[in-house]
């Protein structure tokens, strides 16, 4: 099976992270974007204190976990209209969206649209339901088809581009006259600077109607718990309650003692915040001193990347900074549009913040 997937892409690095950890000072590994920052005090004493967990979890969640992510969407992201019932946990975004176009019965016949630059994990999925893939960024490029699922991701890993309300109800619209599905991952919406992000269950966006909608939500990067492998998925109830009944056959059950971290996560908002200012200041750290040496960085409004570019080839780039001992992700693994670009990550301690920061400048 391993056969019909890429390169583990991370795998591809190692020559660059050699040389970046040969820097006197250390590396800066900007990379992968693994969270670095401190497990809120109140997630993990509700992890702890749900430890006692002999039996199996509800494949559904808990009606608290289910109730707490309806009211977190509410309030944090103006959603309404969800009932607890259109929810469902899921074992970290990544799990689901890899294992979505299969539950979702797709094969060889289907098509699945994900962005031209793009998250891995959603060709991966494709492939592992035996379905095709088309990259495209516009509905002209789908042209008449209609396709089985279609992906957005806005803010958009790699790029943190942010998709327009316009946009947004442009491809709900497209895809409600086709009965494709729409599955938008949202992994990034808590994360927003120069621009502010939408679900596409926000009623501006689908009138109130979630029909053919997901909304995939993570508390990996919000809250830092990408350890827990902690997320969930919202939207069309009907979608949900098949999705529901396909994962209980299959042993998708988030572990007690993790949902009940997520009610905790989802209930306060001060943590969310502190962790965003976090990232704030890092970003307001870290962008001068990257153009001040001479990147373009596009896009990046919203989100914990930058997208940037010396105008040559992202290898080139990737070694450039590693000599400087900083490690970053090149474009190219988002897709064939990324080649001359790199990803950087603001996934980094203060201090290797500062360190990078230094270094550039
Ligand atoms: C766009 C996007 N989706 C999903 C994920 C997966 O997140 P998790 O599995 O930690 O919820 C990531 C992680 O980096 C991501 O960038």
């Amino acid at each position: 099976m391993s056969a019909y997937l890429p390169e583990f892409p991370w795998d591809t690095l190692a020559d660059a992270k050699k040389r970046a950890a040969a820097h006197p000072d250390g590396i800066v590994d900007l990379s992968v974007g693994t969270p670095v920052d401190p497990v809120a005090p109140l997630i993990q004493e509700a992890l702890t204190s749900a430890a006692a967990a002999p039996g199996y979890p509800a494949t559904a969640g808990t009606p608290l976990l289910r109730q707490s992510a309806v009211a977190a969407l509410a309030r944090r992201y103006g959603i309404t209209g969800l009932a607890d019932s259109a929810v469902l946990p899921v074992i970290g975004s990544k799990e689901f969206i890899a294992w979505l176009p299969t539950l979702l019965g797709l094969g060889a016949a289907d098509v699945v649209v994900v962005p031209e630059l793009a998250y891995p994990t959603y060709d991966v999925g494709v492939r592992l339901a035996g379905a095709q893939v088309l990259r495209a960024d516009s509905l002209t490029q789908v042209g008449p088809q209609a396709p089985a699922l279609l992906y957005l991701n806005s803010p958009s890993n790699p790029t943190g581009r942010v998709l327009g309300v316009d946009h947004l109800r442009k491809v709900v619209g497209w895809a409600r006259q086709r009965g494709v599905v729409v599955a938008s991952d949202e992994c990034y919406l808590g994360l927003a600077w120069d621009a502010q992000p939408l679900s596409v269950l926000h009623p501006a966006v689908c009138d109130g109607d979630h029909t053919g909608l997901l909304a995939v939500h993570s508390l990996s990067k919000t809250s830092s718990l990408a350890g827990y492998r902690a997320g969930f998925v919202a939207g069309d109830g009907a979608l949900v309650a098949e999705l529901l009944a396909v994962r209980k056959h299959a042993g998708m059950m988030v572990p007690t003692p993790v949902q009940a971290a997520m009610v905790a996560a989802l209930d306060d908002d001060d943590h969310e915040k502190q962790q965003r200012e976090r990232y704030a200041q890092r970003r307001a750290a870290l962008l001068p001193a990257l153009r001040s040496t001479g990147f373009v960085v596009d896009y990046s409004e919203a989100g914990l990347y930058f997208w940037a570019t010396r105008g040559e080839g992202c290898h080139d780039t990737v070694r450039w900074l590693a000599e400087r001992g900083i490690l970053v992700a090149p474009g190219a693994f988002y897709g064939p549009g990324g080649g001359q670009h790199v990803r950087v990550a603001l996934t980094a301690t203060d201090e290797r913040i500062a360190a990078a920061v230094a270094r550039l400048r």
